[in-house]
């Protein structure tokens, strides 16, 4: 049955490159490394979530380049991490992005306030945190509801100091609690016993789940302490003074967020609104990026309703009619 799909898939693709083979040219520029996330390895604040189905943001300045696009606004409908909208705002060009997962509109908002931030409140809180790890002396802990998929996803251990770090930062002032949570999410899948996989999360074997004949090893797992502690590092050198974000141009055309499905939204914005549209769509091979992200969403306390409402939502994306093949 997968193989039918795949071979449909590659027939489709076969159709279109025949079909438009008069305007397809390659470009021998565009490396992979410049077409997937992995050049943002480098780039300040890009780095902090490693956010797979991105592109990087070297993509989206070498296509503003060619097209020659310096003022106006540009679209992004399916904006992922923000990449195509924080790249055109720092040459000054305005943006709107569409997304419809939370993960991804949480990413943005931590980006979007980490780039803006002037003085040194912030850097100070995060150096404290990083230095005096006052959660390890929270006597609260702030537990969140786990969806199905990611119950038992961490060792016990884990589980109980990240709802003690959840906890404490809820005394800091707004915006360094949004960017330790941010942090939090950026470190989940390191100290899970999960790793994404495509379209799903493979599970180690110390899980205590029921897996299949080759189960996962991980290997040695990070604690929280000593994950978190090197996200924070990460984050304190990208907003230090001097730091790689004072390297780049600060953000300067306006990001406009649209959190929900491109096809609701699309039809509501102003035709004629926008001098180009960079994007990547949601790739045709029916990956679940609720699956994926599922360690992300539960944090960000997505619950198991509002997930099936996303499915629906990227299911008439995918193919205009709910898939067969998902096991709920
Ligand atoms: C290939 S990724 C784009 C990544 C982006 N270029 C970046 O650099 O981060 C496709 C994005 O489309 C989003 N998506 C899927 N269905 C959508 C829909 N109906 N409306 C808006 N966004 C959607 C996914 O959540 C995903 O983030």
């Amino acid at each position: 049955m997968a193989q039918l799909r795949l071979s449909e898939v590659h027939l489709g693709v076969a159709r279109l490159e025949a079909r438009f083979a008069d305007r397809i040219k390659v470009d021998p520029r565009l490396t992979r490394q410049l077409v997937s996330f992995q050049a943002n390895k480098e780039r300040p604040i890009f780095r902090w979530f490693r956010y797979k189905e991105g592109f990087s943001a070297q993509l989206v300045e070498y296509l503003l380049d060619k097209l020659d696009l310096q003022e106006g606004c540009l679209l992004d409908p399916f904006a992922g991490i923000g990449t195509t909208l924080f790249t055109a705002s720092q040459r000054g060009i305005a943006s709107v992005g569409i997304e419809l997962l939370p993960v991804g509109c949480a990413a943005i908002e931590a980006q979007r306030l980490a780039r803006s931030q002037k003085g040194a409140d912030l850097l100070e809180s995060l150096i404290r945190w990083r230095s005096e790890r006052p959660w390890l002396s929270a006597t609260r802990k702030r537990s969140y509801p786990h969806l199905r998929i990611t119950q038992g996803a961490f060792p016990d251990s884990t589980q109980a100091a990240l709802e003690k770090y959840l906890s404490a930062l809820e005394a800091e002032p707004l915006p360094a609690q949004r960017i330790l949570h941010f942090a939090a999410m950026c470190v989940l899948e390191e100290v899970s016993y999960t790793r994404k996989d495509g379209q799903y999360l493979r599970w180690d074997y110390r899980s205590g789940r029921r897996l299949g004949s080759k189960p996962l090893d991980k290997g040695r797992l990070p604690s929280f302490e000593e994950a978190i502690s090197n996200k924070l590092a990460q984050i304190i050198d990208d907003l230090r003074p001097s730091g790689r974000l004072f390297e780049e141009p600060p953000l300067r055309g306006d990001i406009q967020l649209l959190c929900g499905s491109a096809l609701d939204l699309l039809p509501t914005l102003k035709s004629a609104s926008f001098d180009g549209v960079i994007t990547s769509p949601p790739y045709a091979n029916r990956y679940d990026y609720t699956r994926t992200y599922a360690l992300e969403l539960a944090i960000l306390g997505v619950d198991e309703a509002a997930i099936r409402h996303l499915r629906q939502q990227d299911d008439f994306l995918h193919c205009g009619e709910p898939r067969k093949d998902r096991a709920q």
